[in-house]
């Protein structure tokens, strides 16, 4: 593979990035960029690399081929602690004979700076994290958000050049992550500090992410805005891991896509051989169970189905639809509040099937034509 070239205004740029541990490759070419106020995500499941990426970046592993350069420098070959990285793993390591403000101020004394610099960072950075009333409590007296709050504030304290976060936020309830990371996003926002975070939690990825990078198993998928990604995934297996997605088989005739009595126009965008095996990818709130006459937007009919179930998921409703496929395909369709009470669906129903945004991949396994996925 050729040495691709280092973008010279990046913060951070991974360029050709492999790592094997023994004869396992654990990465396979990783290539990306972060700008200067610019969080990424990487987003994928367990053992697909995201940890081992943050450690070759922060120097804690040496990758098998390819560089990685800071600000435009390579540090491929520089010690972890002359990288200027600050990492905040899940397993924060915070010091406990010091209390709050010992170990934010840590860096800062370190640094020399001077002692009423180190109190006004204090003060700024124990506000940030919402630790005003535990500034003076050693780690032991505190719980397990508190001293993650803790750790991301001593992070902070150093300035590093980028911030790795590798699940800051796992350990903690999904009320408070939800708000600590709103917090941190529009901290780094304010501070403009690259960072690159990990997780596993996709609303987490696309509520804080500028990008997200979906890795599966060591490779990057797609790497693109939340928006992009969720609305165009480039492969099935992004569009079932960001999100949950119907996936129906077909072939591509002419500038539809067919499948079986499906038949679907497809946008003018798409670049398809005529017989090419596809896969039609909808998400369940793409899916339209109503005649259409009012709708604004694009519509397009599938087909006839029927109602198989409903089932109350708090802000909307899920259906569903048994379609009539030779094997009866399953689609799940999604349904807001104001539609639920408008129109009501049961059991047994028959609905038409309509689609008001889809996207169509290349199908390059020929899998018989059968498969649907809802998750
Ligand atoms: N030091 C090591 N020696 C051998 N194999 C390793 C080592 N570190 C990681 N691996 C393997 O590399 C793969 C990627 O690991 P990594 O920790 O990067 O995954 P991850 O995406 O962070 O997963 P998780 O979400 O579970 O934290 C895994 O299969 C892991 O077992
Ligand atoms: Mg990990």
């Amino acid at each position: 593979m050729l040495e691709s070239l280092a973008n010279e205004s990046a913060a951070v740029s991974i360029r050709d990035v492999s790592k094997k541990f023994g004869t396992t490759t654990v990465l396979d070419d990783i290539n990306f960029d972060v700008a200067q106020d610019e969080i990424v995500v990487l987003l994928g499941a367990s053992g697909s690399g995201k940890t081992t990426i943050l450690r070759i970046i922060s120097g804690l592993e040496m990758p098998g081929t390819g560089r990685v350069m800071l600000h435009g420098k390579d540090v491929t070959n520089l010690p972890a602690r002359l990288r200027g990285t600050g990492v905040i793993f899940q397993s924060y390591a915070l010091f406990p004979k010091m209390n709050v403000e010992q170990n934010i101020a840590y860096g800062l004394k370190l640094r020399r700076r001077s002692k009423s610099e180190i109190r006004k960072t204090i003060d700024r950075l124990v506000g940030m994290v919402h630790l005003e009333d535990h500034r003076k409590k050693y780690p032991s007296q505190l719980s397990g958000g508190q001293q993650q709050r803790v750790a991301i504030a001593r992070a902070l304290a150093y300035e590093p050049e980028v911030l790795l976060f590798d699940e800051p936020f796992g350990a903690l309830d999904a009320q408070i992550r939800a708000s600590l990371r709103r917090e941190i996003r529009k901290l780094l926002k304010e501070i403009k500090v690259p960072s690159i975070f990990i997780t596993h939690d996709q609303e987490e990825a696309l509520e804080l992410g500028d990008r997200i990078a979906v890795l599966n198993s060591g490779r990057i998928e797609q790497i693109a805005t939340p928006y992009e990604v969720y609305t165009n995934p480039a492969t099935e297996y992004v569009a079932t891991f960001l999100g949950s997605a119907n996936i129906i088989e077909g072939v591509i005739r002419g500038r539809t896509f067919q499948s079986e009595e499906i038949s679907l126009e497809i946008p003018s965008d798409y670049d398809f051989r005529d017989g090419q095996p596809a896969k039609l990818v909808i998400r369940p709130e793409d899916i339209f169970l109503r005649r259409p006459e009012n709708l604004m937007q694009n519509y397009q009919q599938l087909t006839e189905g029927v109602v198989e179930e409903t089932s109350f998921v708090g802000a909307f409703e899920r259906v569903g639809v048994r379609l009539p496929t030779h094997d009866g395909q399953r689609l799940i369709a999604t349904r807001p509040k104001t539609e639920t009470a408008a129109f009501q669906l049961y059991a047994g129903q028959r609905v038409t099937v309509g689609v008001v945004r889809f996207r169509i991949l290349p199908d390059l396994t020929r899998l018989p034509l059968h498969a649907n996925r809802a998750v």
